[in-house]
C-alpha cells in the first residue's frame, strides 16, 4: 500500500516522468534555439515535445484516475471559487487531482504546445526546406516570416505560462504550506482522497511512449540526415551543371552558388570582371564566349529563382540594393553580427567572403545550419 498518513498517492511514476519530459523537452528546445551549433538538438527536443503532448492527450481519455480530462474542473465558477479560497483561506484543503487552475493550465500547455510544434514543423519545411514538410518550401516560402513570428510568440507565451505555473506552485509550497513542490517528485499530495493505481496495460503503453521519446531523440541526434530532418536541396555538382563556371570561377576561390545573389548583382559582377575585387579577369583568362556561357548559367540560377532561405532572405533584406558581395546585405550582417572582425581576419578564414571556411559544403550549394563550424 502506498498510503502515507495525510497524503494521497496522486501522481504515479509514469505520470511524473511524462510531466518532466514535457518540461525538459520544451525548455531544452527553447534554449537550444539560440545556438546555431545546437540546432539539431532544437529539432530533436521539438519532436519529443510533440510526442509527449500527443501522448498526454490520449492519456486524458484513457489514463488513470486524476489524469483524465473528465476529472478536470473547468467551470468558470470553480476557477473563481478556487482563487477566492486561495486568497481568503490560507489553510484550505487541497484537491487530490487537478485543481481548476492546473486543469486550465494543462489545456493551455496542450494547446499552445501543439501550436509551437506544428508551427515549428511547418517553419522547418517552409523556411529551411527540411523535415517532413519540406515539400511545402517551393510553394510557401513567402510565408516564412509569418511562421517564424508565430513559432516565436507561441514559444514565449508558453514560457510565460510555465513561469506563472511555477509561481503558483511556490505559493502553494511556502504560503499555503501544502508541500506542492514535492508532489511531482514523490507523487504524494497532502490532501484527502483515494490513491491512484495504474493498470498493467496502461503501464505498458506509457513506458512504450517513454521508450519512443528516448529513441526518437537518439535517432535524430545520432544521424542528423534522417527522414525527419532531411533537406530537399541536394548538393549541386557544378562540374556537370556548368563545366565552365566550375572551372573558371572556381580558380581563385571555390564556386559561389549563383542562388546567393540577385540577377542584377551578377550582371554588375560580369560587367566589372576587369576589376573583380582587385583581380583583373580578361578575355585571356576567360574567353568572351565562355563569359557569356557562364553568365547565362548564373543568371538562370540567381536568387530570384530559388526558394532557399539564403536567397529569399537576402533578396528581402536588400530592397533596392544590388551589391557585388553578399556580405553587404543586411541579412548577412544580421546573421553574422555575433562574429567579431578579428575572427574573420584570422589566418584560417582571412576574409568575410570566405564563406567556405565556416560553411562546409557551400561550394556545392549545401547550406545547412548544422554544417557551420568556425575553424580555430
Ligand atoms: C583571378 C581570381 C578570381 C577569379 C578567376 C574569379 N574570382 Fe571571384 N573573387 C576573387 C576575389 C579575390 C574575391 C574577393 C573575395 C575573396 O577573397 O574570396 C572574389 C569574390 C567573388 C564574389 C563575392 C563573394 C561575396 O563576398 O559575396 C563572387 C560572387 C565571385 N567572386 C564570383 C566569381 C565568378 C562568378 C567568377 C567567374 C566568372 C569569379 N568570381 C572568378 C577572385 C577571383
Ligand atoms: C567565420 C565563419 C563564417 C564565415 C566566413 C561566414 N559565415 Fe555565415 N555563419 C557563420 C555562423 C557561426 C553562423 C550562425 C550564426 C548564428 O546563428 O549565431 C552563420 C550563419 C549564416 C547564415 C544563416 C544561416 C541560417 O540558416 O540561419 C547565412 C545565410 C550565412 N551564414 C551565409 C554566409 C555566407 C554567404 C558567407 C560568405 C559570404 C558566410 N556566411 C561567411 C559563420 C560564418
Amino acid at each position: 500500500m502506498n498510503r502515507k498518513f495525510g497524503y494521497v498517492f496522486v501522481w504515479p511514476l509514469c505520470t511524473r516522468m511524462i510531466h518532466w519530459i514535457i518540461v525538459i523537452s520544451f525548455l531544452a528546445s527553447f534554449l537550444t534555439s539560440f545556438f546555431h551549433d545546437k540546432f539539431i538538438y532544437h529539432i530533436a527536443f521539438g519532436y519529443t515535445f510533440g510526442i509527449v503532448l500527443t501522448f498526454r492527450i490520449i492519456w486524458g481519455f484513457l489514463g488513470p484516475q486524476y489524469a483524465t480530462f473528465n476529472t478536470f474542473m473547468l467551470h468558470a465558477s470553480s476557477l473563481k471559487h478556487y482563487f477566492q479560497e486561495k486568497v481568503n483561506n490560507r489553510w484550505r484543503k487541497i484537491h487530490p487531482g487537478h485543481n481548476p487552475a492546473s486543469s486550465w493550465f494543462t489545456l493551455i500547455v496542450l494547446f499552445i504546445g501543439y501550436l509551437i510544434v506544428f508551427g515549428g514543423i511547418l517553419l522547418y519545411g517552409v523556411q529551411e526546406g527540411c523535415g517532413i514538410t519540406r515539400f511545402l518550401n517551393p510553394l510557401y516560402y513567402h510565408y516564412s516570416n509569418v511562421l517564424l513570428t508565430i513559432h516565436q510568440y507561441t514559444s514565449y507565451s508558453l514560457l510565460l505560462w510555465a513561469f506563472i505555473h511555477v509561481i503558483g506552485v511556490l505559493i502553494e509550497q511556502f504560503y499555503h504550506r501544502t508541500n506542492m513542490v514535492f508532489a511531482m517528485v514523490t507523487g504524494y499530495k497532502q490532501c484527502d482522497g483515494i490513491d491512484t493505481k495504474v493498470s498493467a496495460i496502461r503501464n505498458i503503453f506509457v513506458y512504450s511512449v517513454i521508450a519512443l521519446v528516448v529513441y526518437s531523440f537518439y535517432f535524430i541526434v545520432s544521424q542528423p540526415e534522417n527522414s525527419l530532418t532531411q533537406s530537399r536541396f541536394e548538393p549541386i555538382d557544378f562540374e556537370t551543371e556548368s563545366p565552365a563556371f566550375y572551372e573558371k570561377c572556381g580558380k581563385c576561390h571555390k564556386n559561389y552558388p549563383p542562388y546567393m545573389l540577385p540577377k542584377e548583382s551578377w550582371v554588375k559582377l560580369f560587367d566589372g570582371l576587369e576589376n573583380h575585387f582587385g583581380e583583373k579577369i580578361t578575355e585571356n583568362n576567360i574567353s568572351k564566349e565562355m563569359q557569356l556561357d557562364i553568365k547565362s548559367y548564373v543568371l538562370a540560377h540567381s536568387a530570384e529563382y530559388s526558394s532557399r532561405k539564403l536567397s529569399f532572405k537576402t533578396l528581402e533584406s536588400l530592397g533596392e540594393m544590388r551589391p557585388l558581395s553578399i556580405t553587404k546585405s543586411p541579412y548577412w550582417r544580421r546573421v553574422h553580427h555575433r562574429i567579431s572582425n578579428e575572427t574573420f581576419k584570422s589566418p584560417l578564414i582571412k576574409d568575410k567572403s570566405n564563406c567556405f571556411a565556416c560553411h562546409h559544403g557551400f561550394e556545392k550549394g549545401i547550406f545547412d545550419i548544422t554544417f557551420i563550424h568556425i575553424p580555430q
